[in-house]
C-alpha cells in the first residue's frame, strides 16, 4: 500500500493505512472484499477496493462522478458486462463470484439501484411476493399466503407512505423518481436482506421522503445485518449515522474514516482526497 505514502493531509479521524479495511467492532464479516479489479469494456474501473463490513454496522461509500461506485454495487449483485479482472469478494465467507446474482440474493443480498428499472406488466405486489418467498425458502421458513403477505407489504407500505394502489401497478411503471426509491425501501422492508448496498437512494428525494427513506433504514438496522449507502450527501448521513465512511476514488478507496470524515468533504471535496491517493 506503498502508493497511499502521500496521506499526511488525512485529518486525524480518518485512517489510510488501510482504508476500507478497519478492524470491525461489531459482528461477524459479512462483506469482505480483497484487493478487487474490474474492467468495463477496456476501462479498468475498479482498481484494487479491499473493504470489510461486518454485521450490525452500516458503512457510507462517497465520492466523485465516475469513481466506480455504482460499478461496486453492480459486480456485487451479479449484473452483467462487468469483468472481473483479479481480487475476490465472500458473503458470509462464501466466493460470491461463484454465485448466480439470484443466489446471491437468497443469500441475503439486496440492491437498491441507482436507476430502479420498470419492468411494465409485471404486478409490483407479484413481483414482492415471489421476491420475499423465495428469501423465505432459502431461510427454510415457511412461504407467506396471500393474507400474510398483504399484512406484511401494508404495514410497510404504510411506513413508507406508498398507497396502496402501488400494489397492482408495473414494477416501477410511471413511478416518479421519488416513488422508485421509496419502493426500493419499501422492498428492502420486505425482504428483510443481511445486506442491503443502496445505490444513492436518497438523490432525488424531497425533505420528507429523505425522512421517510432514512427511518425505514434506520428501522432495518439490527446486529445481524449491515447497510451500504452509496451517497453524495452528507444530509442523508444526519439522519442514518454511518459507523464507517469510505472515499471511492479513482477506483479504490483512497480514505476512510468516522462520519465526520462526511463533514470534512461536504465542507473541501474531493480533491484533496484524489491528490492524496494518486
Ligand atoms: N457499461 C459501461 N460501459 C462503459 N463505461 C462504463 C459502463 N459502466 C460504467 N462505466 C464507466 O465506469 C466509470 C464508473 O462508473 P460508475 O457508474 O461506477 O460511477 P459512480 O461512482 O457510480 O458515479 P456517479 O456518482 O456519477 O453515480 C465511469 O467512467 C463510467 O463511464
Ligand atoms: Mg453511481
Amino acid at each position: 500500500m506503498s502508493e497511499r505514502s502521500g496521506m499526511s493531509a488525512s485529518p486525524a479521524h480518518a485512517s489510510a493505512v488501510n482504508p476500507g479495511e478497519r478492524a470491525g467492532t461489531s459482528g461477524a464479516a459479512l462483506l469482505q472484499i480483497r484487493d478487487l479489479h474490474v474492467k468495463v469494456g477496456e476501462q479498468r474501473v475498479l482498481r484494487g477496493v479491499s473493504l470489510t463490513v461486518h454485521a450490525g454496522e452500516v458503512h457510507a461509500i462517497m465520492g466523485p462522478n465516475g469513481s466506480g461506485k455504482s460499478t461496486l454495487a453492480h459486480v456485487l449483485a451479479g449484473r452483467p458486462g462487468y469483468e472481473i479482472v483479479s481480487g475476490s469478494a465472500t458473503f458470509e465467507g462464501h466466493d460470491l463470484f461463484s454465485l448466480e446474482p439470484e443466489e446471491r440474493a437468497r443469500a441475503g443480498l439486496f440492491l437498491g439501484f441507482q436507476y430502479p428499472v420498470e419492468i411494465p406488466g409485471v404486478n409490483n405486489a407479484y413481483l414482492l411476493k415471489a421476491a420475499v418467498n423465495a428469501a423465505r425458502r432459502a431461510r427454510e421458513l415457511p412461504e407467506l399466503d396471500a393474507f400474510e403477505f398483504l399484512a406484511l407489504v401494508k404495514e410497510r407500505m404504510g411506513r413508507m407512505h406508498i398507497d396502496e394502489s402501488f400494489l397492482s401497478r408495473g414494477v416501477n411503471e410511471g413511478f416518479s423518481g421519488g416513488e422508485k426509491k421509496r419502493n426500493e425501501i419499501l422492498q428492502l422492508l420486505v425482504l428483510e436482506p443481511k445486506l442491503a448496498l443502496l445505490d444513492e437512494t436518497d438523490s432525488g428525494l424531497d425533505i420528507d421522503a429523505l425522512k421517510l427513506v432514512a427511518e425505514g433504514v434506520n428501522s432495518m438496522r439490527a446486529p445481524d445485518r449491515a447497510i451500504v449507502l452509496v451517497t453524495h450527501y452528507q444530509r442523508l448521513l444526519d439522519h442514518v449515522v454511518p459507523d464507517q465512511v469510505h472515499v471511492l476514488a479513482r477506483g479504490r478507496i483512497a480514505l476512510s474514516g468516522d462520519r465526520t470524515l462526511a463533514l470534512e468533504l461536504e465542507r473541501r471535496g474531493y480533491d484533496w482526497v484524489s491528490e492524496a491517493a494518486a
